[in-house]
């Protein structure tokens, strides 16, 4: 088999891409370890920035997004059961989010894909990456019973942070940087209406808890928990009571319940190589970054890279220079750094540290301040919302 661009999963990040090299008549094909179902019901991510959905948009393929999709104006933090709102029109010249949900994006992307023809080989197992540093890369693998390659131009790693593709990377080639978190998220999507029409992030004398949603019907919600908490010792009405608890308001308010539909225990990190490719290798999204999911930066990240790395691949194709493509790791690094402090800044002001030391203290005095300040509201907005691409 031979096409331009390899891409080696079928997450955000693979699909999009995939779809924006069409858009500029680059073919590609994608190879996705998991099946089709698999992919379709991952539940993950749920915020798109104002850029994530103008760029689905651009690509012709937000129409379910834009009629299912929860266009949410701004969000709440609960700081010890007082709450503050956070306006982003007001704050942003106008621009705002949407609630979507990942695994409904990806149904999307991946039927529309094959809608135009494309090519998504799923179950392709063992997947190695081979020449990367020639002008003629391959791609091995094996699929229905036999042992397949891809000859192409340029390999995409889109395969997450578990994926092939960055350890592939000969040692001493890549930089890692790291933070590893003394918490982690308990997550459950729920059989019941949202409690609010928007967010509510809320820092409590008991730790975390973030309330989010799916659709009218569904909530998602969170609690900060130890990073090696045992799920089985979580049984749904613990996890309400806690989230009661965590969630208390001052005013008339109450936390809806329902059925669990779902439970898990996300851990959280801070990474980033650098840089983010590797000759003709280039690592997009989760293969590149993680950041932990307060402030909902993972998948939208995810989206800047496509961004970048489509716009190179576009002018090398056109007009035969190479130097966006040269320049792709710094284009995407500016970005994904400012997302990465966001994200440690959010995480570190709205959770509970185990012991009340400096910088806890520190932590909390920024919370205090963001919520009075209208110049540090509009800075976390303007972030929250999505940095421009360029
Ligand atoms: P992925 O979505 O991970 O896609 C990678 C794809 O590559 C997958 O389909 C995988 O099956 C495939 N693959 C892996 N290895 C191979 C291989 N060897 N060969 C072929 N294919 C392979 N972000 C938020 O903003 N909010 C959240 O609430 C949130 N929750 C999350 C919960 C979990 C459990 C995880 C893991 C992430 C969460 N994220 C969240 C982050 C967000 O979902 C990711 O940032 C986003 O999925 C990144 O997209 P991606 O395409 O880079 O990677
Ligand atoms: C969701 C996840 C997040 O990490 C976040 O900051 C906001 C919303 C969600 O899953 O809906």
């Amino acid at each position: 088999m031979r096409t331009q661009v390899g891409i080696v999963g079928a997450g955000p990040a693979g699909l999009l891409l995939s779809h924006v090299l069409h858009q500029h008549g680059i073919e590609s094909i994608i190879l996705e370890d998991r099946t089709r179902e698999y992919c379709e019901n991952r539940i993950r991510a749920g915020v798109l920035e104002h850029g994530t959905v103008k760029m689905i948009n651009d690509l012709s393929l937000g129409e379910r997004m834009m009629r299912e999709g929860l266009i949410h104006n701004g969000i709440y933090f609960r700081i010890y059961g007082r709450d503050y709102h956070f306006n982003f029109p007001e704050l942003t010249g106008g621009k705002y989010i949407t609630v979507y949900s990942q695994h409904e994006l990806v149904k999307d992307l991946i039927a529309a894909r094959l809608a135009f023809g494309g090519q998504i080989l799923f179950e392709a197992k063992d997947v190695t990456v081979h020449d990367p540093e020639t002008s003629a890369p391959s791609i091995r693998f094996q699929h229905d019973g036999k042992s397949q390659k891809i000859e192409c131009d340029f390999i995409a790693g889109c395969d997450g942070f578990h994926g092939v593709c960055r350890p592939s990377v000969p040692a001493g080639v890549l930089q890692v940087f790291e933070h590893v978190y003394q918490f982690a998220w308990l997550g459950i999507l729920a059989q019941a209406a949202p409690s609010c029409d928007e967010l509510i992030y809320s820092r409590s004398s008991r730790g975390f808890a973030l309330l989010s949603m799916r659709t009218p019907e569904i909530s998602r919600l969170y609690l900060q928990c130890r990073p090696d908490e045992d799920i089985n010792e979580w049984p749904d009405e613990r996890i309400w009571e806690e989230l009661q608890l965590r969630v208390k308001s001052n005013d008339a308010w109450t936390l809806k319940e329902g059925p669990v539909l779902q439970k898990g225990v996300t851990g959280m990190r801070s990474f980033v190589i650098e840089p983010m490719q590797y000759g003709r290798l280039f690592l997009l999204g989760d293969a590149a970054h993680i950041v932990p999911p307060t402030g909902a930066k993972g998948l939208n990240l995810a989206a800047g890279d496509v961004h970048f790395l489509g716009k190179a691949l576009e002018a090398f194709y056109r007009t035969g220079r190479s130097d966006l493509l040269d320049g792709y790791s710094q284009s995407c690094l500016g970005r994904v750094w400012k997302a990465q402090r966001f994200s440690w800044w959010m995480t570190s002001m709205l959770h509970r540290f185990d012991k009340e030391d400096f910088l806890a203290k520190l932590h909390l005095a920024d919370l205090q301040f963001l919520v009075t300040s209208r110049g540090a509201m509009q800075a976390l907005a303007e972030n929250y919302v999505g940095l421009p691409f360029e």
